[in-house]
């Protein structure tokens, strides 16, 4: 079956920095041409009879919804796998599932913990593989965040985006980007919870500043965002980051130090009185619900890119 795409080498999508500035401007192109079609409830069809495995080893609802329909929308069709219900949690080597797997879709998605999983997987695979979430970077949500910025605002080049909260998988995203895509990070984390630069790469020193006070790190951005106290996998430190992040809250008051038409993101899902306040999450600056949208526009582009190349 995988015939067109092993004509290609093989791309994967496993860390923000897997494609390059060109790469990007073409995938947020065709990201607005394919929701545009979407829109207009016209058909487009470039992978009928394409087939994606998608393997999850954590919980999810957006990245599974919007990979799973917009493969569907696409004209292919879509396997789900779990740790419970496959041989993944009985412990088959990964290698050996990657080449199982791989010689029978196109395309395979994992969200797992550790990065050294999808990286071997994707070592072994005979299709491109997808970063769905791992511990570290979660690349197809700030894909859907930048597509949501260019849509409100127009060009990330140049501006500064708030990261207030965790040194987690988004915010090491958010710098592989910054360096990517020429845009700066403030970043405000509490003691113990900053980014492990060894995660993040190679980076330019001035994409980033980091802030002890997160309402410094708000002052003049162009972008607010943030994300859970806890991540999954991270459940039992629950109590204890309870306590170090509480003065991690996107509160209005931090909105108003930002740039009056500064916008707020969260990759959902939220916690609403911990890590932002109801009236940000819900306020007029907020496009969380674009955001979660554009998964699955941003995801149906790169899904075309991996399998076809540029069209
Ligand atoms: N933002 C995000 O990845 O959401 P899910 O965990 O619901 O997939
Ligand atoms: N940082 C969060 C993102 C959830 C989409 C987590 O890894 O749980």
């Amino acid at each position: 079956m995988p015939t067109s795409s092993q004509a290609m080498p093989i791309r994967h999508y496993l860390q923000f920095t897997d494609l390059t500035a060109d790469e990007y401007a073409h995938i947020f192109q065709r990201a607005a041409s394919i929701k545009a079609k979407f829109k207009a409830y016209e058909k487009y069809q470039p992978l009928t009879d394409r087939t994606m495995a998608m393997i999850f080893e954590k919980a999810s609802t957006r990245t599974r919804v919007s990979f799973e329909a917009g493969m569907y929308q696409m004209g292919g069709s879509v396997v789900h796998l779990t740790t419970g219900d496959s041989q993944l949690g009985r412990a088959e080597p990964i290698e050996d599932s990657a080449r199982v797997i791989s010689r029978m879709v196109d395309l395979v998605m994992i969200r797992t913990f550790g990065q050294d999983k999808i990286e071997k997987f994707a070592a072994y695979s005979r299709v491109p593989v997808i970063n769905g979430l791992t511990n570290e970077f979660h690349p197809c949500q700030i894909l859907a965040d930048i597509f949501t910025y260019i849509e409100h605002r127009g060009s990330i080049q140049g501006k500064t985006v708030a990261w207030v909260g965790d040194g987690n998988n988004m915010a090491n995203t958010w710098l592989q980007a910054a360096d990517l895509l020429g845009f700066k990070v403030h970043l405000s984390t509490p003691s113990g919870y900053e980014v492990d630069p060894a995660v993040v790469g190679v980076r330019s020193p001035d994409s980033t500043q980091f802030f002890k006070d997160p309402m410094q790190a708000c002052q003049g951005a162009d972008l607010v965002t943030t994300d859970v106290w806890t991540s999954m996998g991270y459940e039992a430190e629950n109590e204890a980051r309870k306590k170090a992040f509480a003065d991690w809250c996107v509160d209005e008051d931090m909105m108003k130090v930002a740039k009056p038409d500064a916008l707020f993101m969260h990759c959902l899902p939220a916690h609403r009185g911990e890590e932002v306040s109801a009236e940000v999450i819900d306020g007029p600056q907020s496009v969380v619900w674009d955001e979660a949208e554009n998964r699955m526009h941003v995801q149906k582009a790169l899904m075309e890119f991996l399998v076809l190349g540029k069209v």
